[in-house]
């Protein structure tokens, strides 16, 4: 917690030189610990100049996705409030983030990853997690029944579509049920798991991959790269996660649906929708989102169907990447 205290008196102070004693007294710390904070930091890759007179300036700052970086000034209440964990490379933050959850990690705990050896996509699907995309996993532990997860993550990328276009200025749209797409091509997935009962949720991962300045060449076909800053992707992304979040407990998906409609690029096309690996696919119309989060399709004979999970292929979509 000093250390991103140290960061964020830096990032409110830019440009500017702060003594041993502002830094002792802002934060409440010795001195020395000060300098023991400063060293840390540098051997982390933050550049920070020393004048003897003059006291420290922070010069730049590493391209990692690090506790004290993110951490530093970021306006949420709960996530990434109590605990961050950052790793150079893992096999899934969603299986590091279950661990944590299991053992008792506490509501908001964050991890983030610069790469992934087994990044896990929905449907046991791999997720190519190359270096320096955005890899990370937020623990939740909502007081709703396991049933409801389909409109929670539904609600979940409607948070995350709006932080991308809020800071690259893209215009995204989703996919049913969490993929987030830029011109038709995929930048970010939502995978959520859980350890429940039948009815509660012990805990909950959020895991999200966004393609943020990574090699187009190592990502699946129909894949979009964004380029940009990934602190102020990542920082935006958790706040409207926990706004709604937040919302979602308080007032339910219906008061997002309207939102989510809005947002989705499969209301009104044809579509095939893979339920299940195994099971035939169901071929109709997309018509609607229902209260619960479930896709609504009017099949070739005129039936209304409501589809929970699965894969939606468009028609269009198919044609182009085909
Ligand atoms: C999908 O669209 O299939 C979901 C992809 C989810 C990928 C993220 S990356 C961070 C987290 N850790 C994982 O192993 N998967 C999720």
């Amino acid at each position: 917690m000093i250390e991103q205290n140290i960061v964020s008196l830096f990032q409110k102070n830019k440009d500017e030189f702060l003594s041993g004693e502002k830094i002792s007294a802002d934060l409440g710390v010795s001195r020395a610990s000060v300098w023991k904070y400063i060293k840390k930091l540098r051997r982390d890759g933050f550049e920070i100049e020393a004048f003897p007179r003059n006291g420290y300036r922070l010069k730049s700052i590493p391209d990692k996705l690090y506790g004290n970086i993110v951490g530093s000034n970021l306006d949420t209440q709960i996530i990434g409030k109590k605990a961050i964990y950052h790793y150079e490379d893992i096999d899934s933050t969603n299986n590091k983030a279950y661990e944590l959850a299991d053992k008792g990690g506490t509501e908001g705990t964050i991890v983030f990853a610069e790469k992934q050896s087994h990044g896990k996509g929905r449907m046991g699907r791999f997720w190519a997690s190359p270096t320096g995309g955005i890899y990370m996993s937020i623990i939740l532990r909502p007081e709703v029944e396991p049933a409801k997860i389909c409109a929670l993550t539904l609600a979940v990328a409607v948070s995350v579509a709006k932080a991308i276009d809020n800071t690259c200025g893209t215009k995204s749209s989703i996919k049913w049920p969490n993929d987030i797409l830029i011109e038709g091509k995929k930048v970010s997935g939502i995978l959520t798991e859980i350890k429940a009962e039948p009815d509660k949720i012990e805990f909950l991962i959020l895991g999200i991959g966004i393609n943020v300045n990574v090699n187009l060449n190592k990502l699946p076909k129909a894949s979009a790269v964004l380029r940009a800053d990934r602190i102020k992707i990542v920082q935006s992304v958790l706040k409207e996660i926990e706004k709604v979040y937040y919302q979602f407990l308080k007032k339910g998906f219906v008061s997002i649906r309207d939102e989510c409609k809005a947002l989705s690029c499969v209301i009104g096309k044809t579509v095939e929708i893979n339920v299940s690996a195994g099971f035939s696919s169901k071929k109709g119309t997309a018509i609607d989102i229902d209260e619960n989060g479930a896709l609504v399709i009017k099949t070739g004979d005129g039936k209304i169907k409501h589809i929970f999970s699965g894969d939606v292929i468009l028609s269009e979509y198919k044609k182009n990447n085909s």
